[in-house]
């Protein structure tokens, strides 16, 4: 095993490990003294693993692995041509599954990006299955959905997701397919962009969203567009007449927290540049829902934004409340009748489960609430326990929901808002620290999904994303993202805009 895979395995094992033990800090030591879970690479062939003194020994043996310990076990399901790094993996998840006594959804995966096993596995398949098909030519969506059970068997037999999950997976990946650019090539013509409005009103305690509490920054606001606008003229400028653009996507942090004339002088310089009718999709993430106000909504609806977020989170004003989450119940209500009201049609609202305090019922309450409004798009969070978030500093003071209470909230938001409200799920990630370890999904009804979701989740369109904190990310010929980030901080940004143009214009090959 060489260098960078060792560091991947270590990287990989230390999230393993995690999932069972989510309010431990999980670091990797070099020495056995340090650690509880020792894990010993003896040659290509043999592992042993050690937790809390209980020794296991592997033998990876004609592409299965035994454990040879006390009697020969055979663990893995199916032969396998995989190299070590993927059986120590399915070692330690089964030690560990056997010593808790319980089963992680994702089984061995570690990545954000599952559906990408999905889709990867179902190019695999593809050679196989278009001659079963008699070379018919069929959609992406048609044959996804045909390949569905060996994709399932696959993500069960050797990645240990459950069956459940490994479902659900396959159901994103057909609901997303249509939407995605259908060859590296055709998305190497295109691009998506991000601008990046790193404010809030005051910061929610389980958020480390590298945003800025608003109050200090007043007086920046417009340097701050000016620098935004300023890098879109020395990138898209150029980059515009040798690509078409697929989405605009205003994020945060919260746009809204912009005055109206603010929000103006931003959306009109973007406009002066661009016909905003050659986007597919518009998206304003409008979030906080006290910072939404007729005046705001109706300069949105003017600039033609398809697309904003009002974002409740819960409907239990006493979880705002713990949360740190600065606003009322009624505020949301307010915001979601004005927007519907003015003819704002794709609204999305965002959940988390797993909140303090909450309980099933909470989440029921929420959800079904939120299902009355009957918004376009519900995108379902799982708590994530962020390091650098006041939750996480002050994980005493919380009471969290219990990992089985969490997967029955999990399970019940799927059922519910699938067969009851008629969502589909179209795009799905996970995070680093989520709660039971579980995941966040994005639904929809309606004819259309948010097409920057995808293609930002799935790493298949390039993102040229401006402003503080923003990740550009082209795409290289093999389909591969290649990032680039602008700093944090959103004086630094200023101050140092043309290096990081620099850089951008490097990626993108502009000159
Ligand atoms: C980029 S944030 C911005 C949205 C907007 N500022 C707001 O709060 O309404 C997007 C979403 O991520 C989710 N989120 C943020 N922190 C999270 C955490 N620690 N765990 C789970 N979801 C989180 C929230 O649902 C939030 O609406
Ligand atoms: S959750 Fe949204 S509003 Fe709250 S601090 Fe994070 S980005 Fe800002």
């Amino acid at each position: 095993m060489d260098k960078t895979e060792f560091l991947n395995l270590q990287a990989e094992c230390v999230v393993l490990i995690k999932g069972y033990y989510p309010h431990v800090d999980v670091e990797y030591h070099s020495e056995r003294e340090s650690c509880q879970i020792w894990i010993e690479l003896i040659d290509r062939n043999h592992f042993s693993i050690s937790i809390n003194d209980e020794l296991r020994q592997f033998v990876i043996k004609t592409g299965q692995l035994y454990d040879v310990t006390s009697s020969p076990l055979v663990f893995s399901k199916i032969s396998l041509s995989k190299d070590l790094r993927y059986f120590v993996k399915v070692g330690l998840n089964l030690f560990l599954e056997s010593k808790h006594h319980k089963k992680m959804p994702w089984g061995i995966l570690q990545g954000i990006r599952p559906i990408k096993l999905v889709h990867k596995i179902y190019k695999e398949l593809q050679h196989e299955l278009q001659h079963e098909l008699e070379h018919e030519v069929m959609e992406a969506k048609t044959t996804l959905l045909a390949s569905a059970e060996p994709i399932i068997q696959r993500l069960c037999q050797e990645y240990y997701v459950n069956e459940a999950m490994a479902k659900f997976a396959v159901e994103v990946a057909v609901n997303e397919a249509e939407y995605r650019p259908q060859s590296i090539k055709e998305a190497q013509k295109q691009c998506s962009i991000y601008i990046s409005i790193p404010f809030c009103p005051t910061r929610c305690h389980y958020c480390s969203f590298p945003s800025n509490v608003i109050e200090q920054f007043h007086h920046t606001l417009y340097d701050y567009i000016d620098t935004v606008i300023y890098e879109w003229d020395c990138i898209m400028k150029p980059l515009l007449k040798s690509r078409s653009v697929s989405c605009l996507y205003i994020g945060g942090g919260t746009p809204t927290v912009f005055s109206s004339e603010e929000l103006t002088y931003l959306l009109s310089e973007l406009a002066k540049r661009i016909d905003f009718s050659l986007f597919k999709e518009i998206t304003l993430e409008a979030g906080r829902p006290d910072t939404i106000t007729l005046e705001k909504l109706r300069v949105i609806q003017s600039f033609g934004i398809h697309r904003i977020s009002i974002n409740p989170q819960t409907m239990n004003q006493k979880t705002l409340d713990t949360i740190g989450r600065k606003h009322t119940i009624q505020h949301v209500y307010t915001a979601y009748q004005l927007a519907e009201e003015i003819g704002i049609k794709r609204i999305n609202m965002d959940v988390i489960l797993g909140l303090p305090d909450e309980t099933l019922e909470d989440v029921e309450h929420t959800l079904r609430a939120i299902g009355e409004l009957n918004p376009m798009e519900i995108t379902v969070h799982t708590l994530a326990i962020k390091r650098s978030s006041k939750v996480n500093e002050q994980l005493d003071h919380y009471h969290l929901p219990t990992e089985q209470e969490t997967n029955r909230m999990v399970e019940w938001s799927m059922n519910y808002l699938k067969s009851e409200k008629g969502y589909k799920p179209y795009y799905l990630y996970r995070q680093k620290n989520m709660v039971a370890s579980h995941e966040n999904v994005g639904y929809f009804k309606g004819d259309k999904p948010c097409i920057y979701n995808i293609e930002i989740m799935e790493e298949v369109m390039p993102i040229v994303a401006l402003g503080a904190g923003a990740i550009s990310k082209e795409i290289d010929d093999h389909g591969n993202p290649i990032r680039c980030e602008n700093v944090k901080n959103v004086e630094i940004y200023m101050e140092r805009i043309e290096e990081m143009i620099l850089r951008k214009k490097e990626v993108f090959k502009v000159e």
